[in-house]
């Protein structure tokens, strides 16, 4: 029996056009699976499609969302419905860290990672999960070190990637009856766009082998989103020398 199957499965994935979101665009579609791609630069997200696309042979979607946005997550999950018959995998990835101390955070700073963390992981989820109840599906989160032990340097960011984790596993507990796979995937630092916001991202602070690429926790999601029996609850990614910098 074949255990790891996802060609002809229709994944969603939010976050889709940067950093890990990208990578598993591409893993994913490696594995014949079709494609709706969320973010909020649409030109970086039809880039990605057509790439996606003239690679891999399957079919995309491209739906510009903000996920901080009720209806526009409700939207995104029935226009990608409609374009593929039914949904196999939500991948929950759109995310960012600001700031730092919390003394000196500021609301704003506040209120976009909580918005878009937690707030826009929730809509994603509840507006999906009929679906994947229908096929039987797989939810995805990532979520992160820092949402596993407690980091003294951003101790909002942390909380949402706690929040994740908290959520992922109570909805784990509350749809596994309904066959629905649901698995965090937790990364230390990978080199992407994170951070940039800040001066300096994540792809430019380290060099290539210092830490994780997205394609590595690309290929997690691949592992992960092909159960078909089983759950991957959880996996983690952590560069090797991890707790040695903790
Ligand atoms: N890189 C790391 O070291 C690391 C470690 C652990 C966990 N993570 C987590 O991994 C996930 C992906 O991050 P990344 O490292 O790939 O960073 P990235 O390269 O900065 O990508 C972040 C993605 O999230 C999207 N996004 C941000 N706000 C959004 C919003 N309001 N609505 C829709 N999409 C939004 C961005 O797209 P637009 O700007 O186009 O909207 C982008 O596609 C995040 O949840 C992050 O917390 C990252």
């Amino acid at each position: 029996m074949e255990t790891l199957s996802l060609d002809g499965r229709t994944a969603l994935i939010t976050g889709a056009s940067s950093g890990i979101g990208t990578a598993s665009a591409h893993a994913l579609a490696r594995e014949g699976v079709d494609l709706a791609l969320a973010a909020r630069r649409e030109d970086r997200l039809d880039g990605i499609a057509d790439e996606v696309e003239s690679d891999h042979g399957v079919e995309t979607l491209a739906v510009p969302t903000d996920v901080r946005d009720e209806e526009a997550v409700e939207a995104m999950v029935e226009e990608t419905v409609e374009r593929f018959g039914g949904l196999d995998i939500l991948l929950n990835n759109a995310g960012l860290g600001r700031g730092g101390a919390v003394e000196s955070l500021s609301t704003e700073d506040y209120r976009l990672m909580q918005e878009t963390n937690v707030d826009g992981m929730f809509f994603a989820t509840r507006a999906a999960l009929p679906h994947l109840e229908e096929s039987r599906g797989n939810l995805l989160f990532i979520g992160s070190f820092a949402g596993q032990y407690p980091r003294p340097s951003n101790p909002v960011y942390a909380a949402t990637k706690w929040w994740t984790r908290g959520f992922a596993h109570s909805v784990e507990a509350s749809v596994g009856d309904e066959g629905v796979a649901v698995t965090v995937i937790n990364p230390t630092e990978v080199r992407t766009e994170f951070g940039s916001a800040s001066g300096e991202s994540f792809e430019e602070r380290f060099e290539e082998g210092e830490v994780t690429e997205p394609e590595e926790i690309a290929d997690a999601v691949v592992f992960a989103a092909g159960q078909r029996n089983s759950t991957v609850s959880e996996l983690d990614l952590y560069r090797r020398d991890k707790f040695g910098h903790f």
